[in-house]
């Protein structure tokens, strides 16, 4: 086959160079020129018009309420937590993205589900590019998927894979890792952006006419700077990445865009000699194991998705030099600097001289504000060196005036919290239950604040 001509084209303004620059020629921006397959002029030119001239012979206009909804789909992988965040299971035509560092497990969840969908009576089949067949079935092995009878193909090459792909008309297809696809057509190394995108494109493309639902693995650094993920998010149906340590054996899969489900869906693993296995019940793993309280932890409820889960938070306040640190780990750094300003201002505590640690524990990262105040108060305990009292929660979101802002969904919080025997709680005013409820809340003393400095003399009083 002949080679298609490739251009470098501007991914900011879209300005075109035969061969590579630095500096975009036409906008004069640095580092955005992209390999792409160039269009024959001809067929760039008529490609949108003859577009719209059939468009404009065939469309109707329909009236929403008259087009026919029929609800999507899905078929359950087996693996339910999987199929929670994936919004009830797989659907046909979908491309799915899951993103992650590597060796977090990727691989070895999409052997799982493929297997059990093809035991579901599915056909399936696993593209590799990372492994050889044998390392494949050595895993299978491992995982003790017996006679399993997931088809495997190993091969990077874009056409080969497409070819397959249309020849076997699986119902689902994953392709371990996108990475390591290569279209021939154009000359960047397989991994880099141009390859990336385009390899995803044909086989977005692929997915939607054949009705395979293709899965695409993809590696993220903790730099989130390997090419490659990040500019295919806005080209798929659902994008779902793994937290989690490597080095604990629990697994967050968290859904982060999703067309046919909730975003922001958790699903919970554990990483054990056979693979991953679902916790179905995982509300309590993410707190470290005191016999008794000590200084600089708090304990949170976060609800992402429709679990709640209980968290550690955990702070270290250490007289710092010069210039002090302040360090996150699974919370956001600049939220972290601006809560310390709030307590220095609202509250009169300052740590303006000190290094400020905190820590999610167990790998989970915690995007929302409801944390702040659970932040503000394993701080202040570190400071002190002062623990809070056994039993203790607090949530709730910090504003810059020192007020304390509800979280949403605060009985369900307050009802996981109270379900797991905790006792104490420092809440949001408007997150208290009402005394029509309090029967549910039994055995929980709940403290409700609407300012910063109020926590901190509930639970000075507390301890
Ligand atoms: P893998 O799925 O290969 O990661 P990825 O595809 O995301 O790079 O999983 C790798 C890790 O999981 C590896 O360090 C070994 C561990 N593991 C287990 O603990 N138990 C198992 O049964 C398997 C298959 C892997
Ligand atoms: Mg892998």
């Amino acid at each position: 086959m002949a080679k298609e001509k490739t251009i470098y084209t501007c991914t900011e303004c879209g300005g075109t160079s035969p061969k590579w620059l630095g500096k975009c020629p036409s906008c004069s921006a640095w580092n955005t020129l992209i390999e792409s397959v160039a269009e024959s002029a001809a067929a760039g030119r008529n490609r949108y018009t003859s577009q719209f001239q059939s468009l404009a012979k065939t469309a109707e206009v329909a009236v929403l309420a008259d087009i026919e909804a029929t609800d999507v789909q899905r078929t359950p992988t087996g693996q339910d937590e999987l199929d929670r965040v994936l919004g009830g299971g797989i659907v046909e035509g979908a491309v799915v993205l899951i993103g992650g560092d590597p060796g977090i497990g990727k691989s070895t969840l999409l052997l799982q589900a493929l297997d059990s969908l093809q035991r579901g009576g599915q056909s399936t089949l696993y593209v590799t590019g990372e492994e050889s067949g044998a390392q494949v079935a050595l895993r299978s092995r491992r995982l003790g998927l017996d006679a399993c009878q997931v088809k495997v193909l190993a091969e990077i090459q874009l056409d080969k894979i497409l070819a397959t792909i249309d020849a076997l008309q699986p119902d689902v297809a994953v392709i371990d890792s996108i990475q390591t696809v290569y279209s021939d057509q154009l000359t960047s190394a397989p991994g880099s952006v141009a390859q990336v995108r385009e390899c995803a494109a044909h086989l977005t493309r692929c997915a939607k006419s054949s009705g395979t639902a293709i899965v695409l693995v993809g590696h993220v650094t903790k730099e989130g700077a390997l090419a490659g993920p990040r500019v295919l998010e806005h080209m798929v149906d659902a994008v779902l990445y793994f937290e989690g340590e490597t080095h604990s054996s629990f697994r967050l899969v968290r859904a982060i865009k999703n067309r046919f489900g909730a975003v922001n869906e958790i699903g919970v693993f554990a990483m054990t000699e056979k693979g991953l296995k679902g916790v179905s019940n995982p509300s309590a793993i993410f707190l470290s194991q005191h016999a008794e309280p000590v200084p600089g932890s708090c304990v949170m409820v976060t609800l992402e998705g429709t679990r709640p889960l209980l968290v550690e938070i955990q702070a270290l306040v250490d007289s710092g030099g010069p210039s002090p640190r302040r360090l996150s780990v699974g919370l956001d750094r600049d939220r972290l600097a601006m809560l310390l300003a709030v307590l220095h201002r609202h509250a009169g505590v300052a740590c303006m001289d000190q290094d400020v640690f905190v820590n999610a524990v167990g790998g989970v990262r915690i995007s929302e504000p409801a944390a702040d105040l659970a932040v503000l108060l394993a701080i202040t305990s570190s400071l002190r060196g002062k623990p809070l009292p056994k039993g203790f929660f607090a949530f709730g979101e910090v504003g810059l005036a020192g007020e304390v802002r509800p979280a949403p969904r605060g009985q369900e919080r307050l009802k996981e919290a109270a379900k797991l025997g905790f006792t104490v709680a420092v809440v949001p005013k408007a997150n208290v239950p009402k005394k029509s409820h309090a029967k549910e809340f039994e055995g929980l003393t709940i403290h409700a604040v609407d300012r910063v400095e109020q926590a901190m003399d509930i639970v000075r009083g507390l301890g």
